[in-house]
């Protein structure tokens, strides 16, 4: 049985869709589409892509039943955190995931700054870290059509007032566990698709090549010595930097300099 205060808590924390009407206006006629549970607001929004709805449009879940991360590992989702998914249909090369994975964490992480005056960083390519602990993550996916994109689903993951377990709070920390009250989520999930859909416009004029200043800025594994993987290949060396295609340059052991396109950081100190 749920006991009343316990009820009563969760709906006050639920992104109701009284709320979600307030900022909608925001956003120049984008949708919204607000589920209480769903299996990953990653294939909702696939299936309403594949029906040719607005790019844009947001799928947001207080829950999710199988929500998941890079490479199918589970994301655990449930109640108290920001999980959506934004829907896009770019006409650029099939190899810009990274790079949107990139700005997705730009925004998020100036968002973040600028509302709580807190400064996580980017663990490349996808990680949203706060003191060594993995706040949020992205998940970006795309169709081709004879090698042309289809649709691009952009995919984020936030702890904001989710209780975690013992277990994963070794590794993960919310963002009430970090200030120590209760976090606005709709207020939150307003100020980030603004920022997002604000570089997401520059992103399409400029390229990635304008947001890579920020990403240094926000970059957690710049001089750190990291063990990544790479297409079934262990390289380890110290980061250099991410160039102006968000691809990751490390120094290997032996001094040769090596460009990672994409790739797991398996260690890093
Ligand atoms: C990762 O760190 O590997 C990425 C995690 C992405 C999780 C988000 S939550 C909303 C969206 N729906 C999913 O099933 N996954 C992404």
């Amino acid at each position: 049985m749920i006991k009343k205060a316990a009820l009563n808590n969760y709906e006050k924390d639920l992104i109701n869709s009284k709320s979600l009407k307030e900022i909608i206006p925001y956003f120049a006629g984008k949708k919204i589409h607000y589920f209480l549970r769903t299996n990953s607001t990653q294939d909702t929004a696939k299936g309403l892509a594949d029906t040719g709805e607005k790019e844009g449009t947001v799928v947001l879940a207080e829950r999710q039943s199988y929500g998941r991360g890079r490479f199918s590992r589970n994301w655990f989702s449930p109640r108290g955190g920001l999980w959506f998914s934004i829907i896009l249909y770019p006409k650029i090369s099939p190899e810009k995931n990274l790079q949107f994975s990139l700005i997705t964490a730009i925004s998020l992480c100036e968002t973040l700054g600028k509302m709580f005056n807190i400064k996580p960083l980017i663990k490349w390519p996808n990680d949203i870290i706060y003191n060594e602990k993995k706040l949020g993550g992205i998940l970006v996916e795309s169709a081709l059509i004879s090698n042309r994109v289809k649709w691009t689903i952009i995919g984020a993951g936030l702890n904001v007032n989710n209780v975690l377990s013992a277990g994963i709070r070794k590794k993960a920390v919310s963002l009430k566990s970090i200030l120590r009250y209760r976090i606005n989520r709709t207020k939150l999930l307003a100020e980030i698709l603004k920022n997002y859909y604000f570089n997401y416009k520059i992103f399409k004029i400029k390229g990635f090549k304008y947001f890579r200043t920020k990403f240094q800025r926000y970059s957690f594994l710049n001089n750190k010595n990291i063990k990544v993987e790479e297409g079934g290949r262990i390289y380890s060396g110290v980061v250099k930097e991410i160039d102006e295609n968000g691809f990751l340059w490390i120094r290997l052991k032996n001094k040769i300099i090596r460009k990672i396109l994409a790739g797991t950081i398996l260690k890093y100190e």
